[in-house]
């Protein structure tokens, strides 16, 4: 229960790693702040399973890329919890095609949620995290935003643009004993990666020298480790979890 008495912020964490991180926190004893669009058909069932497993639970509907939703999210988690010490930045999509095929649109959804909702929710967060002088802050890259994926400009942008995201806010935020890290799932068995085509994964098989995909729990317990006192002295890193594809 090394988290008794700490507020945990994860968005997008009405199903798949968001979810599995949430409960890994929870789990740890962290009071948990859920939060997803509102549209999402599966917060509230995550929220009363929380709840019948004992964890202190709030939900947050709403959406990263709106700064009104965000503060929202801030103001009820702090009024429910009095304090926010760890924010995870989970909440992503794809929107996978060629790049000459790929649209306008198709890039700004996936930069404005993916990329400018953690600078939102971060800048938002940071100001309480501040004000306690601690905090945690880790966020979900991925693989592609370290190598590069075909079909995934920008999925692999707004990825990679987290890893910059994360090492600015780690040096501008460490002289109030608050830390940044990021995390770079490569590829995690979810509702996001069973879309794939049967012949994607296979490849993919291939690559990975553990010759499995991942599951959101080897994420979740890595963001654990990186929420709790374990890892104060990591500031400004990007551990890979992806069973070597990346090395
Ligand atoms: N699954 C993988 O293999 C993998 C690999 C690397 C990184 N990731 C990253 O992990 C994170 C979670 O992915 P997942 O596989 O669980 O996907 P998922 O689609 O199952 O879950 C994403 C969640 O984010 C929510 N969401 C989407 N837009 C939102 C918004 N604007 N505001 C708030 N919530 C929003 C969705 O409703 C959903 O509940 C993403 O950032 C993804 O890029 C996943």
């Amino acid at each position: 229960m090394q988290l008794r008495g700490k507020t945990a912020v994860v968005t997008g964490s009405g199903r798949g790693l968001g979810k599995a991180i949430a409960k890994k926190l929870a789990m740890m004893g962290a009071n948990i702040v859920l939060n997803d669009i509102p549209s999402s058909d599966s917060i509230d069932k995550t929220a009363e399973e929380f709840k019948a497993e004992g964890y202190n639970v709030i939900v947050t509907k709403g959406d990263v890329r709106n700064p009104d939703d965000v503060e929202d999210m801030v103001n009820k988690a702090v009024e429910a919890f009095g304090r926010i010490d760890i924010l995870v930045n989970n909440a992503g999509i794809t929107r996978d095609t060629l790049m000459l095929r790929m649209t306008e649109k198709d890039w700004d959804d996936v930069l404005d949620i993916n990329l400018k909702g953690a600078f939102l929710c971060t800048k938002a967060v940071s100001k309480v995290m501040m004000k306690q002088k601690s905090g945690k802050i880790i966020n979900i890259s991925s693989v592609a935003g370290v190598m590069g994926n075909p079909g995934q400009a920008n999925y692999s942008a707004s990825k990679a643009g987290l890893i910059g995201l994360t090492k600015s806010t780690a040096k501008e935020l460490a002289s109030r004993n608050i830390t940044c890290n990021a995390v770079a799932p490569g590829l995690i068995k979810s509702n996001m990666t069973d879309v794939l085509p049967d012949k994607v994964k296979e490849a993919y098989l291939k690559s990975i020298p553990l010759n499995r995909f991942g599951t959101p729990e080897d994420v979740a317990n890595v963001v654990g480790f990186l929420a709790s006192e374990d890892s104060d002295y990591i500031n400004g890193q990007v551990i890979h979890i992806d069973g070597g594809l990346v090395m």
